[in-house]
């Protein structure tokens, strides 16, 4: 399930260039979502191409596999205006977009805080959850679910870059 092409289910069909739609192999069973697209994004219509992208790019390498081996999404499918947090309204009219590219998979990586509030619920810190995993509810299905750092929040963090990056070699893992 995709939106239209011209959709205007909320506020940001407003200021957007593209609709930014996953990125990635859909039968991997992998599935990194990230919170909105960026300038970057928005102009490419396609997700974390950006300074995060190539953070996140660049751990998949060492981690010995690439985007492509995976599924790239975002809990909104149009750049926020200012790059500012999606809302809730926001991300729930997108929900069922994103429902869909989650619902067969077997493993889905929260990228920051927006992802972990719109998958799990929590408004917490990010410190207290990264890299346990937990399951969460995509329609009648259990899916297994890691909270991690976004890579925006790595740039100037030692230890959320040493966080993202287990996350990753984790995934690194699972595709061996
Ligand atoms: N940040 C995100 O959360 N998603 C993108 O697609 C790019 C940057």
């Amino acid at each position: 399930m995709r939106p239209e092409k011209d959709c205007r289910l909320c506020g940001l069909c407003e200021g957007r260039t593209n609709i930014v739609l996953p990125d990635g192999c859909y039968d991997s069973g992998i599935i990194f979502v990230g919170e909105a697209p960026g300038e970057n994004e928005d102009i490419e219509g396609r997700p974390f191409v950006g300074r995060s992208g190539k953070i996140l790019e660049g751990m998949m390498a060492e981690a010995g596999f690439s985007r492509s081996d995976v599924l790239i999404t975002n809990t909104v499918k149009c750049r926020p205006p200012k790059n500012r947090d999606p809302t809730p309204g926001e991300m729930a009219a997108c929900r069922p977009f994103l429902e869909s590219e989650l619902y067969d998979a077997e493993l889905v990586i929260g990228l920051g805080k927006s992802a972990c509030r719109d998958l799990m619920g929590y408004e917490g810190r990010m410190d207290e959850v990264v890299n346990v995993p937990i399951t969460i509810r995509i329609r009648d299905r259990d899916v297994n679910f890691i909270p991690t750092y976004h890579p925006a929040a790595t740039i100037y963090n030692k230890n959320s870059r040493a966080e993202l990056r287990k996350t990753i070699e984790l995934v690194g893992g699972m595709l061996r």
